[in-house]
């Protein structure tokens, strides 16, 4: 517990024209946290695209302002009232409604109710489980939906759309350790070497795809990552081989899309979407013990640190979406 009982956060307030400004604070008091029975000293968060949305007042992510955002964060237990964890004990909350309309992980210290946190598994270090964050575990989550929905285990590529973002990046290497091929979209055309590197046999650009009004194209990917939403997902469904899975998570180019049912219905296609937020807790504790085990890659070389004052201008970088990789932030 600080000495004085303050600490510092990066904290954004709205303005009398509605306006978002994100700053550092030094003197917030713990007092002030919102009500849960676990208090956490944060050793790290990360930035996630939902932060962006939230530093810049999308009503979508957080209504109430002046407000903390940060969906991860890393730490250990200063105090549960529940008696679920023991004080000093290291754990990790993602999900829920953390970030979003409950004072997130931007802080040195955040209070939430205790069933948000899962234990950090043996095998990560803070800074490799805020290196995944939301956007490792939801990449997982895609990996782990193709890897057991897909029917035929045709061995074909993964297609992952958006490639240079967080979720894509860890999901690439992901794929290429668990011995899947896997295709890369990117609208860097100078990000293709460092998607080669972690592990994409193959880089395009949204150009290089093929555009037709036939409602089936030439099956080509046994599963997709799709990241970015929006109207390419007819394509995706359109290519994906017979059994296939399409995995749905974000909308950076789009929240809609139109597609006819063949996919679905002459090649038995599916769409899966992947909410990482709602995960149950045994699922959370699934997932992020194949990161920490099995499933664990290096991702320091694709990875950033920054304090809270290089946050503004990392979610500059994502909302003009020129952001790469992972981004820790350091409390
Ligand atoms: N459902 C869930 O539980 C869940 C969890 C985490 C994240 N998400 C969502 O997943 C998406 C990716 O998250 P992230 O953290 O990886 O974000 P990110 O790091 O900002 O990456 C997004 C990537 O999408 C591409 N992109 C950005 N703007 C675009 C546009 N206007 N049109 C087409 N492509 C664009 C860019 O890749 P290129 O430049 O390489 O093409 C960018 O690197 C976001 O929409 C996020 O909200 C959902």
């Amino acid at each position: 517990m600080p000495a004085t009982n303050r600490f510092s956060a990066y904290l954004v307030s709205k303005d009398e024209k509605g306006a978002c400004h994100g700053e550092v604070r030094t003197d917030l008091a713990l007092d002030q946290l919102p009500a849960g029975e676990l208090l956490i000293r944060v050793e790290c968060s990360s930035i996630n695209y939902k932060d962006a949305l939230s530093a810049t007042g999308n009503p979508g992510v957080t209504k109430q302002y002046p407000h903390i955002p940060g969906i991860d964060a890393v730490g250990t237990v200063e105090a549960d009232q529940s008696g679920r964890f023991r004080p000093g004990a290291p754990v990790i909350v993602t999900g829920y409604r953390f970030g979003m309309d409950h004072w997130g992980g931007f802080a040195q210290y955040v209070r939430i109710p205790a069933e948000w946190a899962v234990p950090l598994p043996a095998g990560l270090s803070p800074v490799e489980s805020m290196r995944l964050g939301t956007a490792g575990f939801t990449a997982a989550l895609a990996v782990d939906a193709i890897l057991t929905r897909e029917r035929h285990r045709a061995g074909g590529p993964v297609l992952v759309t958006g490639a240079t973002g967080g979720v894509a990046m860890v999901a690439i290497a992901l794929l290429a350790k668990l011995g899947c091929p896997v295709t890369a979209i990117t609208r860097k055309e100078a990000a293709r070497g460092r998607l080669r590197q972690l592990g994409a046999q193959e880089v395009l650009t949204p150009e290089q795809l093929e555009t037709s009004d036939k409602p089936l194209l030439k099956e080509r990917w046994s599963g997709v990552v799709d990241t970015i939403g929006g109207a390419g997902l007819e394509y995706l469904l359109k290519t994906t081989a017979a059994g296939g899975v399409v995995t749905t998570c974000g909308m950076a180019a789009g929240n809609t899309f139109s597609a006819s049912v063949f996919p679905f219905i002459l090649r038995g296609v599916s769409l899966a979407g992947i909410d990482s937020a709602a995960q149950p807790a045994g699922n959370r504790e699934r997932i992020w013990g194949l990161l920490a085990g099995e499933w664990k890659v290096d991702l320091e070389p694709i990875c950033s640190e920054i304090g809270l004052d290089g946050i503004n201008g990392c979610v500059r970088e994502i909302l003009a979406g020129t952001h790469v990789g992972r981004t820790v932030v350091k409390l």
